[in-house]
């Protein structure tokens, strides 16, 4: 097993260039079982999650070959419609395998995603979506057996009590390019993501208006074929840069990111009085060295409001700045996993329901430890308390990180932070600085 070893107290400076966004990346690998032509997709990010999705798609017929370490050519001449539990139960995502199953082929047998850490992860939407569609959904041993061998266009509320659902959302849509005549889509998700997706399911052909609100207009029954796109950057990974920078004071240059960060991720770092700019081609600049910050509020919600996937991460930065700040999580209520970690590293957060006070301290330095991550952004929330803690940080189980994050310690590394991975058995009680 490998662990995180972080000295910290370096401040990042230079430049560093976000991967493609997994979360835009995996809906649209299972869109390309769509068509039986080739479809070749440039900014992969090269991280876990894709691998595994992947190796579903091989499972399922598809060929699927890199064709440089970032480019993908995936053609499903002749697919099943069936992903196994073993598949699904280690990636979540692989829920909107079962729309482009659908859409596809008119059936979809797909085991039920388990829940994860950060919260229960329901898909009553995405049934709801497929029923309304008329399709027959039945459960046996675990599978949701999906039948839309006649599936007709209708419209289709997908709000539900946390509002929209993104990966509902691509799996409705990819079922309805199934459907005989018109879907309208309501409450449909408009993260920056799914508007990749439809980009791609217009490149193959598909019909779709609305693109970037949250009502989706799509026509069933057109012919798709392959198509060439490149995946948008990662705005996650380009919004964790941003709290490193700040949170060791220093100056960066975020390249690679696609301009669609929400205007609420930037309104927060303004109102805390970070100094964060976003150039036209999307480059973000970052300087962390003179800053006198403030605490704030934040409440998660639906893009674009700020995101639940950065939230860990800015609980981290809000630790670090004098004054009580409040973080409020809308979209899953329990996703706080990071903060007992966070305070075993000196940080004061109280967790009361879905929020957490915050009594920052730009005075009172974490203190570096031995941490357990838990789920993909609290490993990150982690790395970044490492990276301006005290001494040296441990952090076990970081295959969480591999998830959603590409190389990230030689990012981290080529920024100036002192950080690598070693073997678990490697690791002796601190050593104290290098
Ligand atoms: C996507 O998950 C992302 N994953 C998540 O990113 C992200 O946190 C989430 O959207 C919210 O932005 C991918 O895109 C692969 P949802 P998804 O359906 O689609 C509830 C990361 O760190 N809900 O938008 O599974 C649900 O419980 C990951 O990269 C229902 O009630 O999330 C949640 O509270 C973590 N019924 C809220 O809606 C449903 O049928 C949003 O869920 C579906 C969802």
């Amino acid at each position: 097993m490998e662990i995180a070893r972080i000295f910290g107290g370096r401040e990042l400076c230079g430049e560093v260039s976000v991967s493609g966004a997994k979360n835009a990346a995996l809906p649209i690998l299972a869109a390309c079982l769509l068509t039986d032509e080739p479809c070749i997709l440039e900014n992969i990010p090269n991280l876990s999650d894709i691998r595994l999705m992947i190796s579903i798609l091989r499972n399922v017929g598809a060929s699927v070959e890199y064709m440089d370490t970032h480019t993908l050519k995936v053609c499903a001449e002749d697919v099943t419609s069936r992903a196994s539990y073993e598949a699904v139960k280690k990636m979540r995502a692989s829920v909107c395998l079962m729309g482009a199953f659908l859409g596809r082929t008119g059936h979809s047998t797909v085991s039920l995603p388990g829940g994860c850490v950060i919260g229960q992860r329901p898909i009553d939407l995405h049934i709801k979506g497929f029923k309304k569609l008329g399709c027959a959904v039945a459960m046996h041993n675990g599978y949701l057996e999906v039948n839309g061998e006649r599936m007709v266009g209708t419209r289709i509320f997908l709000g539900g009590r946390y509002g929209s659902t993104v990966t509902g959302t691509a799996n409705v849509l990819m079922a309805a390019l199934g459907a005989s005549g018109t879907t309208i889509i309501e409450s449909a998700a408009c993260e920056p993501e799914i508007t990749d997706l439809c980009l791609f399911l217009r490149k193959q052909g598909a019909l779709i208006t609305g693109i970037g609100t949250n009502t989706l207009t799509v026509e069933g029954g057109c012919k798709l074929h392959g198509c060439r796109h490149r995946i948008i950057g990662d705005r996650i990974e380009a919004g964790t840069f941003i709290c490193a920078a700040l949170m060791t004071r220093g100056r960066i240059a975020i390249r690679g990111n696609t301009p669609n960060i929400s205007s609420a991720v930037y309104d927060k770092f303004e109102e805390i009085g970070a100094s964060v700019r976003e150039l036209d081609d999307g480059t973000i600049l970052v300087d962390g060295t003179k800053q006198d910050l403030r605490p704030t509020e934040v409440i998660t919600l639906p893009y674009p409001g700020f995101p639940t996937d950065l939230q860990a991460q800015f609980c981290a930065l809000l630790s670090c700045i004098d004054g009580i700040s409040i973080v409020s999580e809308r979209i899953y209520p329990s996703r706080f996993m990071h903060v007992p970690e966070l305070n075993r590293m000196g940080a004061n957060i109280m967790l009361e329901e879905s929020h957490a006070i915050i009594h920052g301290s730009s005075s009172r330095q974490l203190a570096g430890a031995q941490l357990m991550a838990s789920d993909l952004r609290a490993s990150a929330a982690l790395y970044l308390a490492g990276l301006c803690a005290k001494n040296e940080t441990l952090i076990q189980r970081i295959y969480h990180l591999d998830r959603g994050y590409e190389h990230f310690e030689g990012k981290l590394r080529s920024l100036g932070a002192s950080i690598e991975r070693i073997k678990e058995a490697d690791a002796e009680p601190d050593g104290g600085n290098p």
